[in-house]
């Protein structure tokens, strides 16, 4: 543990200060330390930005200033050693408040926004008043925000985009689910930290700046129809700004009306839906936004996994348990029936993406349930299932409609393999019936 030069008291590592003293202190690794702390006021202010704090100042007998992180929409924003707990936070700072009431509905907020607990939301720590302004601790996310890495690359690859849109919706989810809106979602409040986690920050803070509207200045580029108008934002508001934001991470732009199409018109679909002036019908969660890109990386060539719904008809328990877990784990929803009767009902009455169809079952068999459904104009792709190895009843089986055929007893892998296989000619249309009759 480094030794601070002035009182010989041991700094836990990554402190640039002294608990004791307040000293800064040479530290090794990536934290600032006396770089950022000038002996003397530079001699040119206008060159070094260091905000109302310079690094070095001690507030609340407890942060300890690092460096200006940043100047937002209501204030700066600071990197800040607790020297209490011995943690580096973020410590952001906001305008005067209008009205004792307004800062209890701050406080409200604050509350509530620290339930939320998940991977993908930058955690909110407390709040406190320092020289007459109110500021708030968070968690420090060591990266970028979307915005500037927009800036710095343009649009993320395709990939990348899929997994900060995946990890964005996850982190907005958790947070409606605890009753908490942003209000203010936009890529400035998206951070990227060194892993490539995705956090979102500044739930609910809007909120506070809605009581001053009039200290603010900037425009509410990201808000929904409905906020722009005054009236309350719910999370179908946020779902609104979710899909710029995720247009942008798409396409590097803000969606125009005269910008050639440039998006894979499955994902357009979902931001577009996102972005229906009707906040009823955009979709209803964030979850939804999510399910529907990933359903459209599985589509994909590449096979990437999707949470698609999976029906496994298979009425011998064993097996049943087997393939749901292994299917589970691929990341797949997986509902069973266990014979013909309920395997019609079930693939009737709920959407799945593939059905998994045994032959030999109680009350209906496979061949039956199969005809029924495509009689009855479902085409969700089948693959059938069956111990038997007659060429004919393979052959069977695909004239009636399914689109591929099984052999037990098979490998995981293999079942993987032609599960992908299905659902990458489920999106070429016209491809119906010429599955391959393999093994
Ligand atoms: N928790 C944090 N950890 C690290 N950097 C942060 C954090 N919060 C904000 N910042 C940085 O400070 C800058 C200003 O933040 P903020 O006041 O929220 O502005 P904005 O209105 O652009 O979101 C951001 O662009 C971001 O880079
Ligand atoms: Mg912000």
């Amino acid at each position: 543990m480094p030794v601070c030069r002035s009182c010989s008291t041991a700094v836990p590592e990554g402190n640039a200060f002294c608990g004791r003293c307040g000293s800064p202190v040479d530290a090794s690794g990536d934290t600032p330390t006396k770089s950022v702390v000038p002996q003397h006021p530079p001699a040119s202010p206008g060159l070094v930005d260091e905000g109302r704090f310079p690094p070095g100042t001690l507030l609340a007998q407890r942060y300890r200033i690092v460096n200006l992180l940043g100047r937002g929409g209501m204030g700066e924003v600071y990197r800040a050693n607790d020297l209490l707990l011995g943690q580096t936070v973020a410590l952001k700072f906001l305008p005067p408040a209008a009205s004792e009431e307004a800062l209890n509905a701050f406080r409200n907020e604050v509350r509530t926004a620290r339930q939320v607990s998940h991977p993908n939301v930058c955690r909110v720590y407390d709040i406190g008043e320092a020289e007459g302004l109110t500021y708030l601790t968070m968690e420090y996310v060591d990266g970028e925000d979307l915005r500037s890495l927009l800036r710095r690359i343009g649009k993320l690859p395709h990939d990348k985009a899929l997994e900060v849109a995946r990890k964005t919706c996850a982190g907005l989810a958790a947070a409606h689910d605890k009753g908490v809106i942003h209000r203010d979602l936009k890529p400035s409040n998206i951070m990227l930290d060194g892993e490539g986690q995705v956090r979102i920050a500044d739930f609910g803070l809007a909120g506070f700046a809605g009581q001053l509207r009039d200290v603010l200045s900037g425009t509410p580029a990201y808000m929904a129809p409905e906020q722009k108008a005054g009236k309350e934002a719910t999370a179908r508001s946020d779902i609104y700004a979710l899909g710029l934001v995720l247009h942008e991470v798409f396409t590097g732009k803000r969606p125009s009306k005269d910008s050639k199409p440039e998006l894979d018109p499955l994902v357009e679909r979902v931001i577009h839906q996102c972005l229906d002036p009707d906040p009823q019908r955009r979709p209803a969660t964030a979850l939804d936004v999510s399910a529907a890109m990933a359903a459209t990386a599985a589509g994909r060539p590449r096979g990437d996994r999707a949470p698609s719904k999976i029906l496994i008809v298979e009425d011998e328990p064993g097996i049943a348990f087997s393939l749901e877990n292994d299917l589970r784990m691929e990341g797949y929803e997986v509902a069973v029936a266990g014979d013909g009767v309920e395997a019609v009902r079930r693939a009737r009455a709920e959407a799945f993406d593939l059905i998994l169809l045994d032959v030999m079952l109680p009350n209906k068999d496979g061949f039956e349930v199969c005809r029924e459904l495509r009689r009855g104009g479902l085409d969700t792709p089948i693959i059938m299932l069956t111990a038997r190895t007659q060429e004919a009843e393979k052959i069977l089986g695909l004239n009636l409609g399914a689109d591929d055929y099984l052999t037990k007893p098979f490998s995981p892998r293999e079942l993987r393999a032609r599960i992908r296989a299905v659902f990458r000619r489920a999106v070429s249309p016209g491809e119906r019936g010429r599955g391959q009759t393999s093994i």
